[in-house]
């Protein structure tokens, strides 16, 4: 026999939902991907987004936003293709997030991405600072420790440059180094918290196991062991994916944790603490990632790095130059191709 269900808290909701004061209308650039097309569902997936707007070059983008659209939360959905649509998907966009570009394959490091990714970061920024100049805007695309900086370029030649509202999307080390710890001491990861500064490739990755809560006790063979893994995770996924791409699931998981949290705090939630690639004058490397406190208008305080311990002092000291080269190459690339 026929049964219907009825769901009364949900109709409600819904009904609440669509009265809402907080309107909260975000973009995925780059929406048609490996990261692009899970991130997009989350986002649809949490009601306090209310309107998406999915971007790619991909001709098959209006379709990846049809097939959203028809799940049940209030979000409205619409798709964008092509560079005659880019401007039209950014007007009034209030959170961006671009995981646009090519991913790596075995062999290659994130570096090795440059030359084609750098181009895409500057051209979607190009439209971010023509569409929607106030947005907080949080990059995906790697080389991320480069393509911050190009980014920040970008928007400083066009006169909106807000050191505030510019994020590398560092999370993903973050949610690992969670995973990683969780699992070698039998706790539930969700309960493990743990700063990862630095930049987002190989030695620039600084897992700070001596501040991570619940304290945890490793040897030091197990630090170093757990600290390279965390380090080179992305190159555990894309050999493991031989050949057909990196992170993308984890990655669509940890960008729409970013995204959720950039939400939340300019929905006036307070103690929004996310680690993230940022323009930094907390060591002598002029972008870093550390804690940072969001609020409504982005960085409402950057956290800093606390008390390191004579390892990661050491692993800091390693990290910086890497840093500063890939920073300068991003700067170059804006100056030689505005
Ligand atoms: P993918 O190839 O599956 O998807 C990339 C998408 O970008 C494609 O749909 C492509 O059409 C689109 N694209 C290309 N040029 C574009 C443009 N000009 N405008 C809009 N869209 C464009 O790759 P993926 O696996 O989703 O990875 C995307 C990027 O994210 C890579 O650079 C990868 O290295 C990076 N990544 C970063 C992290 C991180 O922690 N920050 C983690 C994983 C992957
Ligand atoms: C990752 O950390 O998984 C990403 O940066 C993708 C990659 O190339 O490793």
């Amino acid at each position: 026999m026929f049964s219907r269900v009825v769901r009364p808290a949900a109709a409600a909701s819904r009904s609440i939902s669509t009265t809402s004061k907080n309107n909260r209308k975000v973009a995925v650039m780059g929406a048609g991907g490996g990261i692009g097309q899970p991130l997009s569902l989350l986002m649809k997936l949490n009601p306090t987004v209310t309107e998406l707007n999915l971007y790619d070059i991909v001709p098959y983008t209006p379709g990846v936003a049809a097939d959203i659209s028809h799940i049940d939360t209030p979000a409205i959905v619409k798709g964008f293709t092509g560079p005659d649509q880019l401007i039209e998907s950014l007007k009034g966009v209030e959170v961006v997030i671009i995981p646009a570009g090519v991913p790596r394959k075995p062999g290659m490091t994130r570096d090795d991405l440059f030359n084609t990714n750098a181009s895409i970061v500057r051209d979607l920024i190009k439209a971010c600072a023509q569409a929607c100049p106030k947005a907080l805007i949080g990059i995906i695309s790697n080389p991320v420790n480069s393509t911050v900086p190009i980014a920040a370029e970008v928007l400083s030649k066009a006169g909106v440059f807000d050191p505030k509202r510019l994020f590398g999307v560092s999370t993903l080390d973050v949610v690992r180094s969670h995973a990683f710890i969780g699992a070698a001491k039998g706790v539930d990861p969700r309960k493990v918290s743990i700063p990862v500064i630095g930049g987002h490739s190989g030695v620039t990755i600084i897992p700070l196991l001596s501040q991570c809560k619940p304290a945890v006790d490793f040897d030091q063979g197990k630090i170093d062991a757990l600290t390279k893994r965390i380090q080179d995770a992305g190159t555990e996924v894309v050999k493991a994916k031989a050949g057909a791409g990196s992170a993308t699931l984890s990655m669509a998981h940890a960008g729409a944790q970013f995204a959720f949290s950039l939400i939340k705090a300019l929905n006036g939630e307070s103690n929004v603490i996310e680690c993230a690639y940022v323009k930094s004058d907390i060591t002598e490397s002029t972008y870093f990632a550390s804690p940072l406190l969001l609020g409504k208008n982005g960085i409402e305080r950057n956290l800093g790095i606390g008390k390191l311990n004579d390892y990661e002092t050491q692993l800091l000291k390693e990290a910086l130059p890497e840093l500063k080269k890939n920073i300068k190459k991003g700067e170059e690339f804006v100056a030689k191709n505005p």
